[in-house]
């Protein structure tokens, strides 16, 4: 089994480029289905998900190829609506299909996606939108059989759910009539989509606001896109220099999309300095800080926790996190012990008493961010480490040894 081997203790300096959003190219790559004609996708990641969203472009039907960094999709004559179930286990955001296949072909097919790591993954608040929308519904042994044809309507969402804001989205798109979707989700990510979207003609306002309005059924042509940079990748860097020590800065990210961490990183004693498309950061010893509540955007990130802990799980004081978007977010933590952090966890909240030394030690990624993390508190740890559950961590970073190396990081893959 495959595994990095972290020679813990040495500051990162340099600088990194980050690669494109794994959660904002895998909704545009589902929309690549909306359109007759050709799309090109740039700053597309090499990532296992991308690769299992290309995969099921190509199931449909559809041509899908990489050339470097950039993504052409052709989906002029797509034949299927069906997602296959290897696949949709492979990635539970494969959901994120239904929409497009539903808007396009009319009809889709797709398994119910188990649960991850990160606690039951419910799939209702998409359900509820495309039978608001005209669907119909059957799940029959693990499989849903969806059918249109799709009306707009005015969705409210109970929760500002990122993939059922970004499914109702696509499905509207191809939805006779205008969709309104209230208590929309904000992030970032769904704002890229829009741009995307507008780029092959579709009529969508209101993306980073909570009411998103599509006026639907409009015929779509091709289009070309280059994806934001992935903020959550970036955090991670910011967070693995803060716990090894030095200075780092990060291109290829909008600062404001990660304001809410560096505002913790400073807090924690970390000089941060920011600018359009770059976030400098110089490390210092860490303090604890004010609790850290995990929210939706603009709030912090969940998807930041784990890397986050990790960083400060070697501090001067005590920190709170609150987990508030995953029930079960905090299966790093057992890890982080087994290199010395001092953290307990009740329920949502997890108490991160802050340690003098971390030490290498054996540790199993459990989930992406939570292996993120792991490789977070080993750059920072004395002695080394060894990370295996690689297959977690390959979903989300394209070149963490690479980038990290580029940094001075003693890390490699072996
Ligand atoms: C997206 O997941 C991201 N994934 C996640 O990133 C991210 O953590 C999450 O948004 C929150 O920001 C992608 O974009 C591919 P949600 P998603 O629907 O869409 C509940 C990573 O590490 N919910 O906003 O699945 C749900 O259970 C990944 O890159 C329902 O109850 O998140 C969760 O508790 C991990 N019913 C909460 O809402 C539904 O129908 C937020 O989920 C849908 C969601």
């Amino acid at each position: 089994m495959s595994a990095y081997i972290v020679g813990g203790g040495r500051p990162l300096e340099g600088s990194v480029e980050v690669h494109g959003a794994k959660n904002s190219v895998l909704p545009i790559l589902a929309a690549c289905l909306l359109a007759p004609e050709e799309c090109v996708v740039h700053s597309c990641p090499d990532l296992s998900d991308v690769t299992a969203s290309l995969d099921i472009l190509r199931h449909l039907g559809c041509r899908a190829e990489r050339q470097g960094d950039t993504v052409v999709v052709d989906a002029s004559g797509p034949t299927g609506c069906d997602v296959p179930d290897a696949l949709m286990r492979e990635m539970r955001s494969s959901v994120i299909f239904l929409g497009a296949v539903l808007g396009r072909m009319g009809e889709a097919k797709l398994c119910t996606p188990g649960g991850c790591e990160l606690g039951p993954r419910p799939i209702d608040l998409h359900l509820a939108a495309i039978r608001a929308m005209g669907g119909s519904i059957e799940e029959r042994g693990g499989g849903l059989h969806c059918t249109g044809p799709l009306h707009g309507a005015d969705v409210v969402l109970s929760i500002p759910s990122v993939g059922a804001t970004e499914n109702i989205m696509l499905a509207a798109v191809a939805a006779k009539g205008t969709t309104t979707i209230t208590n929309a989700a904000r992030e970032p990510e769904i704002v890229d989509l829009q741009t995307f979207l507008r780029q092959l003609g579709a009529d969508v306002r209101g993306a980073g606001s909570s009411v998103i309005v599509v006026r639907g059924g409009k015929r779509l042509h091709g289009g070309e896109h280059r994806v934001m940079g992935d903020r959550i990748v970036a955090a991670t860097y910011l967070a693995a220099a803060a716990s090894a020590g030095g200075q780092v800065e990060v291109t290829g990210v909008d600062y404001r999309h990660l304001s809410t961490v560096t505002s913790v990183l400073s807090e924690a004693g970390c000089v941060v300095k920011s600018g359009p498309d770059r976030v400098y950061l110089r490390s210092a010893p860490l303090r604890g800080v004010r609790p850290v509540r995990t929210a939706p955007y603009p709030g912090f990130p969940t998807d930041a926790q784990a890397p986050l802990m990790a960083a400060l799980a070697k501090s001067g004081g005590c920190t709170v996190f609150v987990e508030n978007m995953f029930e079960s977010r905090y299966r790093h933590v057992d890890e982080l012990a087994r290199m010395g952090a001092d953290i307990h966890v009740e329920g949502r909240v997890a108490v991160v008493y802050g340690v003098p030394a971390l030490h290498g030690a054996q540790v199993q990624a459990t989930d992406l961010r939570g292996g993120a993390a792991l490789v977070v508190a080993a750059l920072g740890a004395e002695g080394e480490s060894r990370i295996t559950g690689l297959h977690h961590i390959d979903r989300g970073y394209q070149d963490l040894v690479g980038d990290l190396t580029l940094m001075g990081a003693d890390i490699r893959r072996e």
